[in-house]
């Protein structure tokens, strides 16, 4: 059958001759749309007929799973299409901040980064302070001057492909002015004036659309559209203040660079300055915080950086989290509610905490339904009865807290709570409380069903689709939750989610027909699964939901492992009591007891090691990315000790792992370098009497300074 003709032929009647041959049209022209799309920024084919074309090689693929090709589109990250944009990776990730509270965090914040600079008392370090926007951020890619990719931050690696709204927004210049770089990725904050989006609302009511609760939920919504002329009607508003991918750096400087970004054409706020200490950088938070009011637009903080860009680059980053700035946050808002009713949610681990269920409250601009009252005891501290009126608090994206409630307005019928004694799931299980360091009974009540406890299980599930987690389009908490149910397609562990394509295919009663679903979303559902088959270790590993398991550690355990079977095979070694295994993992930075105990107990389930076998046979496990693998310490065990007098030894730790190296604390057979400073002692020793090499801190510099 000539291709033309095949190509329109109805997937159920293709035998399997056409459908290896419809499959490799499908990879070849996917890839060179994917390829005018991204990298030419020239669709030659509108978004529906591209996710047409995806969406057969789907069908395809699930007619005759024996046929899916290793080049097949569905299993290439991050050009999977979402429910409404494309994916764009970011040629640099886009971070997030770590935050400060109280003025004592800023204090620390700044000795900190001194510290790790080494910098004395006397040494003048420049930090800028400029309004936190409470917007969405955005990506802005320009060439040649030309604006040509606009992204949304997404999980930071991937963002949404919104080009075409971004182009309808007055303050995001289509074309740039002065003296810019050839490539150039400006980053800040679209937002909407409170004025603005009153209006819009109050135009909105009138005309029975939607009402937006927040300028930020409006900003967002508004860019996110996929008619681009909703968006162009929409009020939107662009600060620049930060920068990703760029051929030639402008200045030396933060504050120079947003000089330079005004230079070309865009808006950056009027209330950013340099400090040179604490009390500065505290005078100037004060000062916006108490004119937030008068802005006209919604702030939720100040943000602090260091000025030098040499010395961002030396701060470097944890995680995706820069050490070189901070977010100092506004105290929280509050509100007065009451408090109708406590209900015990059990997580991922079994632990029981009490949930404040409350009438509705608007709480700076968002309204709040539930709050957490963390456990027994706390309830007991606050003394709340059902039936009070309550102080709820929020801040940020933190859960609302209950602060207290107020005497006078406790009714005559208010109701004590009384801490349940048996799990509330159906096992009943008898609830155990964790006992704290010295032995004693620790606050912490747990379910001591584990995995045979529903709801731990369908935590698990959650936690497992969660945004850092596989992050499955399609897939969160409300639909784990009907799957976990369904009779015919049930997901009762990670790997179920891998086979549902393949048991709906074989199913008399299809996901199709079910009341939420359709030939679309089930084809997009389908799609974001295949899409994840691939997943990076690091979150392959975090994912697991191990007890004291978290981002970071995870991230910690993927470099040093560098791929799924080697950590495994780690993992099964501690919990089958191999004490060798055990002193590696503890080697590792800041890496502890707790972690590693954790790991061992998971390890030592029969159930969970089925469980992650399953897993892993489903899908494919990223190596861990080895930064600068070509540099002269790449790959190799170094331990420092004894005083280091050019850097910090968090700065010598970060430096020698961005170079690719791991830093032990201790040194032993595996070690293959050691860089002693003065008063070396012990280790110093011990590495003479195994040969192994010794080098002091300068050097080290020679050593690396090149690479570093
Ligand atoms: S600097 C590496 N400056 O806050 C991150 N961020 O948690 C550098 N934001 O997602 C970000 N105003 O959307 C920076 N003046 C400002 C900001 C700002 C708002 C947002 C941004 C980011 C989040 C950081």
């Amino acid at each position: 059958m000539p291709s033309q003709q095949l190509a329109s032929k109805p997937v159920d009647q293709l035998n399997e001759e056409e459908a290896t041959s419809e499959l490799a049209r499908l990879a070849k022209e996917i890839a060179f749309h994917n390829e005018r799309y991204h990298t030419e920024d020239a669709p030659l084919i509108s978004d529906a007929e591209y996710d047409a074309l995806r969406r057969r090689n789907l069908a395809i693929e699930q007619r005759f799973p024996g046929l899916v090709r290793e080049d097949s589109p569905s299993k290439q990250v991050g050009a999977a299409v979402s429910e409404k944009f494309r994916k764009v990776v970011h040629a640099v990730p886009m971070g997030s901040l770590d935050n400060a509270f109280a003025d004592q965090d800023v204090t620390d914040f700044v000795a900190r980064v001194r510290r790790f600079l080494r910098l004395d008392g006397e040494k003048e370090l420049a930090f800028t302070a400029e309004p936190k926007i409470d917007g969405l951020s955005l990506s802005l890619r320009y060439e040649h001057g030309r604006l040509v990719k606009a992204a949304t931050r997404g999980d930071g690696q991937v963002g949404e492909d919104v080009t075409a709204n971004a182009r309808t927004v007055a303050e995001i210049p289509n074309v740039l002015s002065g003296d810019f770089p050839d490539i150039l990725e400006v980053r800040g904050e679209v937002y909407m004036r409170t004025a603005d989006f009153a209006e819009l609302n109050r135009r909105n009511a009138k005309a029975g659309k939607q009402i937006f609760a927040n300028p930020r939920n409006s900003a967002a919504g508004s860019l996110r559209q996929l008619d681009t002329s909703i968006t162009a009607s929409r009020p939107l508003r662009f600060f620049a203040y930060a920068w990703g991918e760029i051929s030639k750096m402008p200045a030396d400087t933060q504050m120079g660079m947003v000089e330079a970004f005004a230079s070309y054409g865009f808006h950056t706020n009027p209330l950013m300055k340099l400090f040179t200490d604490v009390e500065g950088l505290l005078a100037h938070y004060h000062f916006i915080e108490e004119n937030r009011a008068t802005l006209g637009y919604d702030i939720d903080g100040v943000v602090y950086k260091v000025n030098r860009l040499d010395l961002q680059a030396r701060l470097g980053y944890v995680s995706r989290t820069p050490r070189w700035a901070i977010a100092h946050k506004f105290p929280a808002e509050k509100a007065m509610t009451i408090l109708n009713g406590i209900d015990i949610q059990v997580g991922r681990t079994g632990a029981l905490t009490p949930v404040a269920r409350l009438q509705p409250v608007t709480v700076g601009g968002v309204v709040v339904v539930n709050a957490t009252l963390h456990n027994a005891e706390e309830i007991e501290r606050l003394g709340v009865m059902i039936g009070d009126t309550v102080i709820v608090q929020r801040a940020g994206d933190v859960i609302p807290q209950i602060l207290g409630y107020v005497p006078d307005k406790r009714p005559e019928d208010a109701k004590p709570f009384h801490f349940p004694t048996v799990c509330p799931c159906e096992l009943k299980t008898p609830i155990v409380r964790d006992a704290t360091a010295g032995g004693a009974e620790g606050v912490v009540r747990r379910c001591s069903g584990e995995f045979a406890c529903p709801f731990q299980r369908i935590e698990h599930l959650r936690h497992f689709v969660s945004r850092r987690a596989f992050d499955i389009e399609g897939l969160g908490e409300k639909q784990i939750e009907f799957f976990f149910t369904d009779p015919d397609l049930p997901v009762k562990s990670p790997a179920d989610i891998f086979t549902l394509a393949r048991r709906d295919a074989e199913n008399q009663i299809k996901l199709k027909e079910k009341d939420g679903y359709g030939d679309v979303s089930v084809g997009k559902l389908f799609a974001a699964i295949e899409d994840r088959r691939r997943i990076g270790l690091d979150r392959m590993i975090y994912s697991l939901g191990i007890r004291h398991v978290g981002e970071r550690t995870a991230v910690t355990f993927a470099r040093a492992y560098g791929n799924w079977q080697a950590f495994h095979d780690a993992a099964l070694a501690i919990a089958g009591g191999d004490e060798h295994a055990r002193a590696e993992m503890d080697a590792l930075e800041d890496i502890g007891d707790a972690a590693i105990d954790a790991v061992a107990r998971y390890f030592a389930e029969e159930h969970n090691r089925k469980l992650v076998e399953e897993l892993a046979a489903e899908i494919d496990v990223i190596d861990a990315e080895r930064p600068k693998t070509d540099s002269p310490v790449a790959g190799k065990t170094i331990v420092f000790t004894g005083a280091l007098e050019r850097m910090s030894r968090d700065e010598a730790k970060a430096m020698a792992e961005k170079l690719g190296a791991k830093v032990a604390g201790s040194v032993s057979k595996k070690t293959d370098l050691v860089v002693a400073g003065p008063g070396a002692g012990s280790k110093l020793k011990q590495a003479t009497e195994l040969g192994i090499e010794v080098i002091d801190e300068n050097a080290w510099f020679e050593r690396v300074g090149g690479a570093a």
